[in-house]
């Protein structure tokens, strides 16, 4: 093997520099190393929107290992195998694109305006479990329709698991370890595939296999024909949780942003003022008209990717824009310094969301915005997402005005560690006059 030109390290960086402060560790890595860099031998950084985009791009050199939070579960019949995942993948998405979604814009219009309309005013509330409920409620009905009631429990359940396993723990276990946390998420991931099988049966046996998203997992294929009953239960339990879990996230940030940006605010709410006062007549065309707040939502993604690290691995010697990358290699993928680089966006620190209205075109541009990822493993829902944010960030401005709580200490804490997020955030709204 010829000599390589190893990615640079950061001087003062490390594990522990990263675990006391990792926004600002990677900030401080693109700024004084560049495009990508080593926070430790066998971990590098892709830290802009270049070699961001190459890794996620090159899934051959760089693949995604298998979701470690919601594996297949042990049965006899075995578990899904490798291409019946990739029909199930493409099943749910014909129930995900963006046309898919549009048709059902009402529907999660009535949601979102059910939030919006049962925010007690005049207190300082803890807002992010009932923002978490509502998405949780529309995401489970966006799947499953008329069963969701049903399922919606088990849903909070498999939640409350995966906060359970990304819990920070002092060892970390090799993964055949059955510890509490894992043995509690099998245990919630199994009650849920059985509260799930029967509503397959039935869907499969009456013919009615429904409009939603499991309804297009149960129509046979012109490229596959049928996909097996375990295929459709085991690749459920994830898609459930990422319906809520991340988007509650983006919705954290999102109405701290209506707090502290007050003019920004008021031009949602006059442009949410169109809306019909019926939520439940709300069409794609109303929610494309929200322009200004569609923007708001994609600066504050842009600002605070609730994905803020993507990890791949590199299983094979291979190059990474001008550096050699080992065999056996960690590469984290980061879109949040990738979105505060000047030579993409101009002014990065800044909350901006007119930027994206000059420029509509430019989220397509790669590298540009990083919040769903992108590549083959590019985020499934995000269609869904932005229909879910839009339309809670248009309802909630039309009908408050935002505040932090007063005093020097602000209502919440920046946590990082699977996503960023604003912990325990507590705002206050008051009916907007
Ligand atoms: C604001 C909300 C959301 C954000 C910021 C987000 C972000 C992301 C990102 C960055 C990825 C790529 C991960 C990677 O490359 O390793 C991803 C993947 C994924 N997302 Fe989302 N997501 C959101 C909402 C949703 C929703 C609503 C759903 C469900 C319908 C969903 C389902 C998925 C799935 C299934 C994948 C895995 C795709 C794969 O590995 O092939 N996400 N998401």
């Amino acid at each position: 093997m010829g000599r390589t030109n190893e990615p640079p390290r950061l001087p003062g960086g490390g594990f522990a520099a990263w675990s006391r402060d990792r926004l600002a560790l990677a900030r401080r890595g693109a700024d004084e190393c560049g495009d990508v860099w080593q926070l430790e031998p066998g971990v590098c950084v892709a830290a802009t929107a270049g070699p961001c985009e190459a890794v996620l791009h090159r899934a051959q050199d760089f693949p995604k290992a298998p979701s470690p939070l919601f594996p297949p579960l042990n049965r006899s019949s075995g578990a899904p195998t490798p291409e019946e995942r990739v029909h199930a993948h493409a099943a749910r998405m014909r129930g995900l694109r963006p046309q898919a979604v549009a048709a059902r814009t009402g529907e999660i219009a009535s949601g979102t305006a059910r939030f919006a309309d049962q925010w007690p005013t005049g207190q300082d509330v803890e807002i992010l479990p009932p923002v978490r409920h509502t998405l949780a409620d529309i995401g489970v009905r966006y799947l499953f329709s008329e069963d969701a009631p049903a399922l919606l429990p088990f849903a909070a359940q498999l939640f409350l698991a995966r906060e359970v396993l990304v819990r920070p723990s002092r060892w970390v276990w090799p993964r055949w370890i059955p510890t509490p946390a894992r043995r509690f998420r099998t245990r919630q991931q199994t009650a849920f595939v059985d509260a799930l099988r029967p509503v397959v049966r039935r869907r499969r046996a009456s013919g009615r296999l429904g409009e939603d998203v499991l309804g297009q997992m149960l129509r046979p294929s012109s490229r596959y024909g049928l996909l097996a009953e375990e295929a459709v239960l085991d690749t459920l339990p994830g898609i459930t949780v990422a319906t809520f879990e991340t988007p509650s996230r983006a919705a954290g940030w999102i109405l701290l942003h209506l707090a502290t940006y007050p003019e920004a605010a008021s031009r949602v709410a006059a442009e949410a003022a169109l809306l019909p006062a019926d939520p439940a007549a709300t069409t794609s065309a109303h929610l494309d008209a929200l322009r200004y707040t569609q923007a708001l939502v994609r600066e504050v993604l842009r600002l605070y990717p609730p994905s803020w690290l993507l990890t791949r691995s590199a299983p094979r010697r291979t190059q990474l824009a001008d550096y050699t990358i080992d065999a056996g290699s960690t590469v984290l993928v980061c879109p949040y310094t990738a979105h505060r680089d000047a030579r993409e966006h101009r002014e990065p620190d800044r909350f901006r969301p007119e930027r994206w209205l000059d420029d509509p075109e430019s989220p397509e541009r790669p590298g540009v915005f990083l919040s769903f990822g992108s590549g083959p493993h590019g985020c499934e829902g995000a269609a869904l997402a932005m229909a879910m944010l839009t339309l809670l960030t248009a309802q909630t401005a039309r009908s408050y005005q935002l505040s932090e709580p007063p005093g020097p200490e602000p209502g919440y804490r920046v946590t990082t560690l699977e996503g960023l997020a604003t912990t325990g955030l507590r705002l206050r709204a008051t009916a907007r006059g």
